[in-house]
């Protein structure tokens, strides 16, 4: 029997608990004599709770304990669980982590710390809640050259844009009703600006090219813009929207000597088909495309109590099976350098006022593509060519002001 702690006792911790506690007999087929919760850290009591017994404040009650192999950390945030999992891995205990804050940022020095003390730290949990993803990616497709991650995942935006594509409904009042049914936060701002998928594909990134790549090196916008309007056009043309996290190997052959990716977080306008297309609701869905198998597509619950908890325990049970070595992740502190946006080619999808027509036909020239309004339209809707970032916005701004913007996949 292996024995494990929990630091962080709230929505994801409470749920690994669960699932360790109602899964044990599937669990002890993989972990023999299975995983057994000695300690829960927490700031709070839990005086109703089955697990009161196990909560304790101080963390060297755990980190002084030898019996202690395996521990998850669903704090969330920087500190304390930065210093927390360090201490942890220097006491050569493994660390599973949905703390996709804490990864993004110190993800390389946790990875040699544990390397430095034969334990592991694994983070599935951090991208994609409930489905299996890095792992896979990590072992079934390391024999892949990988040229491109796209994904929807967040769970509470990809919520909003449904019901607006749905019932033509505004984003506030969306956002509103999400907020009443537990879907969204109190402060949405990580969720709706893209800091969140922002951080996923930050991740994502540095786990394909084992560099790391920084979510504040990369380009982030959120669907605090998209209004009905861009539904109703996109909609008639096959096209839903969607917020996706997108990374890609550069392939223009002018792409600058050294910028190996284009990273980016933004809403953009999925073609009908495309199997990111029907991901509604709060699920998630990855496309991956590599070199050799082609599109590999995950799907699941990127969030939630009991589907992160059973990813944060594949993780534990990864960690039990592996004591007394570490599973290898190659991700080096090193930067790499990304494509700037300017240089990262996107075809737009642009509503304009009708009065503008003529000057975007100047400033666009051959950059058209197709044109979505007819005369009679109050507005001017066209969709360009695939081009470079900083020539679209040049050509935007001769071109009056834009009702709204968005990127085409
Ligand atoms: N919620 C999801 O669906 C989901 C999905 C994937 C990943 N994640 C990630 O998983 C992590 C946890 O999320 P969550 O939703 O479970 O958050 P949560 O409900 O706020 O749980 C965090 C728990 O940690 C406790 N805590 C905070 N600081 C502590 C300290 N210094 N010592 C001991 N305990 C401390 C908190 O206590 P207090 O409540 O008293 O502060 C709370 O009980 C986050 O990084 C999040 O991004 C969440």
């Amino acid at each position: 029997m292996i024995q494990a702690a929990i630091f962080g006792f709230g929505n994801i911790g409470s749920g690994v608990a669960t699932v360790l506690e109602e899964n044990a007999g599937q669990i002890a087929k993989a972990v023999p004599g299975g995983i057994h919760v000695k300690y829960i850290l927490d700031i709070r009591e839990f005086p109703d709770s089955p697990f009161a017994d196990r909560i304790v404040h101080d963390i060297d009650v755990i980190l002084s304990d030898p019996e202690i192999k395996v521990v998850c950390e669903t704090m969330g945030g920087k500190e304390p669980a930065f210093t927390f999992s360090k201490r942890a891995l220097e006491k050569g205990i493994s660390v599973c982590s949905s703390n996709k804050e804490l990864v993004e940022a110190f993800g390389p020095q946790l990875l040699e710390t544990a390397a430095a003390h034969g334990c592991s730290y694994l983070f599935e949990a951090s991208v994609g809640g409930g489905i299996p993803l890095l792992t896979p990616l990590l072992q079934n497709l390391a024999q892949e050259d990988i040229q491109s991650v796209t994904g929807i995942l967040n769970g509470t935006t990809n919520y909003i844009l449904t019901k607006m594509e749905r019932y033509g409904a505004d984003y506030g009042q969306v956002l509103k009703e999400a907020q009443e049914l537990g879907y969204a936060e109190r402060n949405p701002a990580a969720d709706v600006e893209g800091h969140d998928t922002g951080r996923k594909i930050s991740i994502l990134s540095s786990l394909i090219s084992g560099k790391t790549v920084k979510f504040d090196d990369i380009h982030t916008e959120g669907i605090t813009k998209i209004t009905p309007a861009d539904f109703v056009r996109a909609k008639a043309k096959g096209y839903s929207i969607k917020l996706l996290g997108v990374s890609r190997k550069c392939s223009a052959p002018d792409a600058p000597a050294g910028i190996r990716m284009e990273v980016m977080t933004a809403p953009f306008l999925v073609p009908e088909g495309h199997p990111l297309h029907s991901v509604s609701d709060v699920f998630n869905g990855v496309l991956v495309h590599g070199n050799m198998v082609d599109d590999v597509m995950f799907y699941g619950r990127g969030a939630g109590k009991l589907p992160t908890g059973s990813a944060v325990v594949a993780d534990m049970i990864l960690a039990a099976k592996s004591i007394g070595h570490t599973v290898p992740i190659q991700w080096e502190a090193e930067v790499l350098e990304t494509a700037a946006s300017s240089d990262c080619t996107n075809a737009f999808f642009v509503r304009m006022h009708a009065a503008d027509a003529a000057k975007v036909h100047a400033a666009f020239g051959d950059c058209i593509d197709q044109v979505w309004s007819d005369e009679t339209d109050a507005e001017f809707v066209f969709v360009t060519k695939p081009v470079k970032e900083g020539v679209f916005f040049d050509c935007l701004q001769r071109s009056g002001e834009a009702l709204s913007v968005i990127r085409m996949l």
